[in-house]
């Protein structure tokens, strides 16, 4: 076998992009550690995603704000044992992208380190250097529009983003330049839904939502609130699936199949 040969059946870049195409949904969950990692492998989710949700969920902060790069590290070298399926996506944390070298360096980490096959940062047109250097080094990139919690002191609390008309403009002009700078994949936070469907028939790159509606070309939520964990009340577009399911194991493939079949979300989960 050359040195060069991918592991038989793991996701890319290439993949998600071919399933937008195709129209299938992709379903994609956050996780933490190696043990949840292959519960969700096994369950058909797509993609894995390292999310910096840890500093609330896993560490018990009030915002992801603390959260450094060696606990990504960590967290996400534990999250890539647990894979042999699923695309692993890893959060820049808070301050580690300020400047292209920064993040080329501590995105290269995470690629070397961790096994991560992209990065998610947050942040609009004003990261589009940041992209192309990225890219530019091999490095997949998924942008984070809509609501961004690393910034939640400066929007004053965790809201929905782009319900006036110039915001959704230039929500919309936004992923068009990231997308322009080389991002392969788009995640909208709390945004309405028919600005989501704008952008998800604007971009050629996957569009994941989490509150963006079911326009989106795939789904993502914190693996803890749909297993009813979280600490708190679960946010209005996320639902617990393991009241209905039972085992950890039913829950995640019964998120798994809404998503696929488009019965996640519905009207009750979307923002206008
Ligand atoms: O950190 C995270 O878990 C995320 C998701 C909410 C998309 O960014």
């Amino acid at each position: 076998m050359s040195s060069h040969a991918q592991q038989p059946h793991r996701l890319t870049v290439r993949s998600l992009q071919a399933m937008k195409q195709a129209g299938e949904k992709i379903a994609c969950l956050t996780a933490y550690d190696a043990s949840f990692a292959h519960v969700l492998d096994d369950a058909g989710v797509d993609v894995v995603l390292v999310g910096d949700s840890l500093g609330m969920v896993v560490q018990g902060n009030e915002t992801t704000l603390p959260v450094s790069v060696d606990d990504m590290l960590y967290h996400s070298r534990a999250v890539s044992r647990g894979l042999d399926r699923a695309l692993l996506m890893v959060d820049m944390p808070y301050l580690s992208y300020t400047s292209p070298q920064q993040a080329l360096e501590n995105a290269g980490r995470f690629m070397q380190q961790a096994d991560a096959q992209m990065v998610k940062l947050e942040g609009g047109a004003e990261q589009a250097d940041i992209v192309s250097r990225l890219a530019l080094n091999g490095i997949p990139v998924c942008a984070h529009l809509g609501l961004q919690p690393q910034r939640v002191h400066k929007l004053g609390g965790y809201r929905v983003q782009g319900r006036e008309t110039d915001a959704a403009e230039a929500m919309l002009d936004q992923a068009r330049q990231l997308e322009q700078a080389g991002a392969d994949m788009m995640l909208l936070e709390c945004v309405p839904q028919s600005l989501a469907e704008r952008i998800t028939a604007a971009l050629e790159i996957p569009v994941i939502g989490i509150g963006a509606g079911a326009g989106c070309d795939g789904q993502i939520l914190v693996l803890y609130d749909i297993l009813g964990i979280s600490k708190g009340r679960i946010p209005k577009f996320s639902r617990n699936f393991i009241d209905d399911s039972g085992t950890i194991e039913a829950a995640v493939r019964t998120y798994v199949d809404a998503v696929k079949t488009g019965r996640f979300p519905g009207k009750e989960h979307v923002f206008s």
